[in-house]
């Protein structure tokens, strides 16, 4: 197939690699020159542009299948032109470009906002709470607004990420040795690479339509969690003031019932904090 990701980055070039090694034809953008040459590893086919830059993301879509969005906020140039305006462009790009059947979107469980340690699953209301959890709910509705029977569009609510290179304890040594607010009884859902790379197949290969939760099967306490990775990975410990309030404004256990209901199975249901290797 011709696949175009849109935010080649830690998501895009894993899949990428996949998508390769199968034999799609890829093209892949990134907005920073310096990395073409990485990506020209993966495919010959690399475009710098943003997403908000109209007749780039038309010559990008030209003849494309498939397309991926998974752009992310690094460079912190603001969720709505990386989010919401990628979105509104490729949206407008999809009505020029009829080989596109399928889009695939990597969005984010903060959207459900503070659900107070509740189950949440695709029915129940997005709360988000804060301005950019508001602009990417924004961003799923634009994308949705856009999907029919003969251009799908499959919304994937991913839980945090973390894998190679982004291991749990890198992703917490920022907060080594630190007291938190809170008592730490927040809840988290996270999702590893390989899953986010299989379960990008798994769309691809059954066109999903819609939207569905990809976060591992077991959602976590924020302490019980960080002791795990003070106890088992050698992360100084981290405490807790219960005399405040969290500040995390998301907190919901997140259920991956639908797309497990479809046939997708994890290869990291849970986080396995007592293993010998580093997560
Ligand atoms: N990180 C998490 O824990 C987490 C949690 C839930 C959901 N997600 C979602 O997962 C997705 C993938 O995350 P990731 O970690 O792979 O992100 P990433 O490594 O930061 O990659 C993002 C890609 O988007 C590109 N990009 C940034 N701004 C852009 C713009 N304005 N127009 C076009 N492209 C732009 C970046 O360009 P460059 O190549 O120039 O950097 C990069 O290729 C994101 O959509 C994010 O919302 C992430």
């Amino acid at each position: 197939m011709k696949i175009a990701i849109i935010g080649c980055g830690y998501v895009g070039s894993a899949v990428a690699q996949l998508w390769s090694q199968k034999g799609h034809q890829l093209t892949v953008t990134t907005t920073t020159p310096e990395r073409v040459s990485e990506l020209q590893n993966i495919t010959p086919q690399v475009v710098v542009m943003k997403g908000n830059d109209s007749q780039a993301m038309q010559d990008v879509l030209q003849n494309q299948e498939v397309v991926l969005l998974s752009v992310g906020d690094r460079y912190r140039t603001g969720y709505k032109q990386t989010y919401l305006e990628t979105a509104q462009t490729l949206v407008a790009a999809l009505k020029q470009t009829p080989t596109v059947k399928q889009i695939i979107y990597t969005a984010s469980y903060s959207v459900y906002g503070d659900k107070n340690g509740e189950w949440v699953d695709e029915n129940s209301p997005v709360t988000p709470s804060t301005e950019s959890g508001k602009i990417l709910h924004e961003t799923e509705e634009v994308l949705l607004s856009a999907s029919t029977p003969q251009q799908p569009v499959c919304i994937l609510r991913l839980g945090g990420i973390y894998g190679p290179g982004r291991e749990l304890v890198k992703i917490f040594s920022r907060w080594e040795g630190q007291t938190r607010p809170g008592s730490g009884d927040d809840v988290t859902n996270w999702i590893h690479l390989d899953d986010i790379v299989g379960a990008l197949e798994f769309a691809r290969e059954k066109r999903l339509q819609g939207i569905y939760n990809l976060v591992s099967n077991v959602p976590m306490i924020s302490r019980e969690l960080l002791d795990g990775l003070h106890k088992y990975q050698g992360l100084e410990k981290i405490y807790w003031d219960p005399s405040t309030s969290s500040t995390r404004p998301f907190n919901a256990r997140v259920s991956n019932q639908k797309l497990r209901n479809e046939g997708f199975k994890l290869i990291h249901p849970e986080i396995k904090i007592n293993i010998g290797s580093t997560i």
